[in-house]
C-alpha cells in the first residue's frame, strides 16, 4: 500500500527520496511523488504511474534542496491521477502533507472547511490535512497547529508535513500506520518501512501511535499525545542490506523461495539448543497455561492459512481446543475469547490493520495475546502483551513464500513448548521432534534442486482458466496456501477443497484438462485422497500430486517430496506449490513480485 519517505539533513534530498521510493515499490502503488525546497518555496512533482515516470519527471530537474517529502499512493478515495497524488497543499500553498491511511471523518472535515472558505481540488481524504493545519496554524505555531490538526482526525494516518514557514523542517506523525526515523551523520531518514532507507543507517527510532517529531537539521525532537517533549532510544535493525536486492535472481519472489533452507534454519535458532525447547522471549508456566482452555489463531490470508497448517500441532500435543480466525471476521462478531483465551495473531509484516484490530478485541476481552511477526518493532508486536519473532528477514515480494514457512515452523516449535510445559511429550518425543526440525532445511534444499520438473508443468497448464488444489487432514490447508498462491501471481482462477468435498459439488466443474492438483502426504488418509483423484481423471482433468508417499502412475505428474514429522509437511508440501505458482506466472509474462491490485502490507481495513 501507500509508502512514506522523507530526508532533512547534508545530503542532496531527491536521490535519497526516489531510491527510498523505489525500494517501496513492492508494497503496491499507482502513483508517486516528491516535494522537496526550491529557493525557499516548496516545490512538488507528481504523477499517476510508477517512480521510473517520476524520475523522469525529475532529469531536468537541478534540485540543491536537502530536505524533502516523497509517497507512493495506493488509490483509497479518487482514482489513480496527477491531482489526486501526494503530496497535498493547503489552499494558500503553505503546507504540504503526505499521507499513509485513512482519514474516516474526513467528509465532515471537509465540510467544516468548506464553510470556512477552504476549497478542494482532489477527491482524497488527505486534502482536509494540509488545510486544517492551516486553519489552527491563524493562531498557533507548525507544531501545535500539525497537533491540533491531529487531534481533530479519525482513522489512520503516519504523515509527514512540510511548512512553507519552515524552510529545513518535517514534522512527522503517525497513528495506526507504520513510521520509523532512521539517523546517521549524514541525517534522518523518514520512511514507512525500514528497507527504503537501509541503505544509508541501521540505526531506527520506532515511533508509537500519536507521538509526534519535528526533524530539523540534525535534530529530533520527541512529543506524546499531549504534546509533551519526550525521549526515545533506537534500536539496531539487524536486517543485512543484500537481503533487499536479488541478488542474481530474477525475481525477489524466487529469490525468498530460495532463502527458505536459510530462514527455517535461521528461525530455529537457538530454541532448540539444550535438551528443551525455550522460545526467545516467552516463558510460560505450568499453571498459566493449565488455565488456558482454548487457542484462537488469528491473521489474514497466508498468515491465516499458516495458522491452519499448526491447528493440528496445537490440539494433538496440546490437548487445547483450537479456532483459526480471519482477522476481519473474528473483529467484528463479539469473538468468545476470555481471560483464558491465548489469542496468537500472526502478521508477517505485523501493520495489517485487520489483525491488529482483531487483537485489540481480544485484549479488550481479557485474553493473553500474543504476536507473531517478522518485523521488529512492528505495531502488532507493540500492542500484544508478548511477542516472538519468525527470522524470514525482509520479505520483498508480495507474494509471501519464506514468512509462510518460518511462521509454520514458528508455531510448531511454539506447540512443541506448550506441551513439553503442560508434560504431554516426553524426552524422547521431543528428540525426535528436534531431529525433525534440525532436518528440515536439507530436506528444503532436496525440493529445491528438483524444479525442472515443475517447469515443465508450468508450461503444460499455464493457460488454464481454473485449477483446483485438493487435500485432506493436514494437507487441506497447504492446498489452499498452493491456490491463493496461484491465483494471486498468476491470474488464473483457482479453489482449495477439502478433497472429500468434491463430489459434493464442485466436481460439476471438471472438464478435459482442468487441472487438479492434489496433496498426498498424510499416511492415513493418502489412500482415500487418491480415490478422489481417481474420480477427477475420469472426468478428464489433468491431475498433479505431491506427495511423500508410492502412488498410482495414473496421474500425469508425480512430485515426490521428503517424509519428514507429519506436524512438520506442510512446510515441505507447500515448496513446489510456490515453485508452481511461480513458474507458470513467469510463462505468462506477468510480473511475478508486484501482482496487480495486490499491496504488500495492507494497512487499511
Ligand atoms: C499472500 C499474502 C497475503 C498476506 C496477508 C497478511 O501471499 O502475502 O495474503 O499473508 O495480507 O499479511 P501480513 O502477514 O503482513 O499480516
Amino acid at each position: 500500500m501507500c509508502g512514506i519517505v522523507g530526508y532533512v539533513g547534508n545530503k542532496k534530498a531527491i536521490p535519497i527520496l526516489l531510491e527510498g521510493l523505489s525500494k517501496l515499490e513492492y508494497r503496491g502503488y499507482d502513483s508517486a511523488g516528491i516535494a522537496t525546497f526550491e529557493n525557499n518555496k516548496i516545490s512538488i512533482t507528481k504523477d499517476k504511474g510508477r517512480v521510473k515516470h517520476l524520475q523522469e519527471l525529475l532529469e531536468n530537474h537541478s534540485s540543491s534542496s536537502n530536505i524533502g517529502i516523497a509517497h507512493t499512493r495506493w488509490a483509497t478515495h479518487g482514482k489513480p491521477s496527477k491531482v489526486n497524488s501526494h503530496p497535498h497543499l493547503d489552499n494558500t500553498g503553505k503546507f504540504c502533507v503526505v499521507h499513509n491511511g485513512i482519514i474516516e471523518n474526513y467528509a465532515d472535515i471537509k465540510k467544516f472547511l468548506m464553510d470556512n472558505e477552504y476549497k478542494f481540488i482532489s477527491d482524497t481524504d488527505t486534502e482536509v490535512i494540509p488545510n486544517l493545519i492551516n486553519y489552527y496554524y491563524a493562531q498557533n505555531n507548525f507544531l501545535q497547529a500539525v497537533y491540533l490538526a491531529c487531534k481533530d482526525l479519525k482513522g489512520s494516518y503516519a504523515i509527514e508535513v512540510l511548512c512553507q514557514d519552515y524552510p529545513d523542517h518535517i514534522i512527522v506523525v503517525r497513528k495506526d500506520s507504520p513510521l520509523v526515523i532512521g539517523t546517521s551523520n549524514d541525517g534522518n531518514y523518514i520512511a514507512s518501512d525500514i528497507p527504503a532507507v537501509l541503505s544509508h543507517t541501521k540505526n531506527f527510532y520506532l515511533l508509537e501511535d500519536n507521538e509526534i517529531v519535528e526533524v530539523y537539521g540534525n535534530k529530533l525532537n520527541f512529543f506524546n499525545k499531549n504534546l509533551e517533549p519526550i525521549s526515545k532510544k533506537t534500536e539496531i535493525i539487524s536486517w543485512d542490506e543484500s537481503a533487499i536486492e536479488k541478488n542474481g535472481f530474477d525475481d525477489f519472489m524466487l529469490k525468498e523461495i530460495f532463502e527458505q533452507p536459510k530462514t527455517i534454519r535461521d528461525t530455529i535458532g537457538f530454541k532448540l539448543d539444550k535438551d528443551k525447547i525455550t522460545l526467545d522471549n516467552i516463558e510460560f508456566s505450568k499453571e498459566f497455561l493449565s488455565n488456558i482452555s482454548k487457542i484462537v489463531i488469528v491473521a489474514c490470508g497466508t498468515a491465516m492459512h499458516a495458522g491452519l497448517s499448526a491447528k493440528a500441532t496445537f490440539e494433538n500435543l496440546c490437548r487445547i481446543p483450537v479456532e483459526v480466525d480471519v482477522a476481519s471476521e473474528f473483529r467484528y462478531k463479539n469473538p468468545l475469547v476470555n481471560k483464558n483465551t491465548l489469542a496468537i495473531f500472526i502478521s508477517q509484516s505485523g501493520e495489517t490493520a485487520d489483525t491488529i484490530g482483531a487483537l485489540k478485541i481480544a485484549k479488550e476481552k481479557g485474553a493473553t495475546t500474543l504476536a507473531i511477526s517478522n518485523v521488529i518493532g512492528s505495531s502488532i508486536t507493540r500492542e500484544a502483551d508478548l511477542f516472538i519473532y519468525t527470522h524470514a528477514g525482509p520479505e520483498i515480494a508480495v507474494a509471501s513464500t519464506k514468512a509462510y514457512t518460518a511462521q509454520v515452523t514458528l508455531l510448531n516449535i511454539l506447540a512443541f513448548y506448550i506441551a513439553q510445559v503442560l508434560g504431554y511429550i516426553d524426552n524422547k518425543l521431543i528428540k525426535s521432534l528436534k531431529e525433525d526440525l534440525f532436518e528440515l532445511p536439507n530436506k528444503i534444499e532436496t525440493i529445491l534442486e528438483n524444479t525442472e520438473e515443475i517447469i515443465n508443468i508450468s508450461k503444460d497448464i499455464y493457460s488454464a482458466k481454473d485449477a483446483f488444489f485438493l487435500g485432506r487432514g493436514i494437507d487441506y490447508p497447504v492446498a489452499m496456501e498452493g491456490s491463493l498462491k496461484l491465483k494471486e501471481i498468476s491470474y488464473i482462477h483457482s479453489e482449495a477443497y477439502a478433497a472429500g468435498e468434491l463430489k459434493h459439488g464442485p466436481i460439476a466443474l471438471i472438464n478435459d484438462d482442468f487441472p487438479v492438483i492434489a496433496i498426498v502426504t498424510d499416511e492415513v488418509l493418502a489412500s482415500k485422497t487418491v480415490s478422489n483423484i481417481q474420480e477427477v481423471i475420469s472426468r478428464g482433468a489433468k491431475t498433479i500430486v505431491i506427495t511423500t508417499e508410492n502412488v498410482s502412475k495414473a496421474f500425469n505428474y508425480i512430485i515426490k517430496i521428503p517424509k519428514t514429522n507429519q506436524y512438520l509437511t506442510p512446510i515441505l508440501s507447500v515448496i513446489p506449490l510456490q515453485l508452481l505458482a511461480y513458474y507458470i506466472s513467469k510463462e505468462k509474462g506477468l510480473d511475478v513480485d508486484k501482482p496487480r491490485n495486490l499491496a504488500k502490507s495492507v494497512t487499511v481495513e
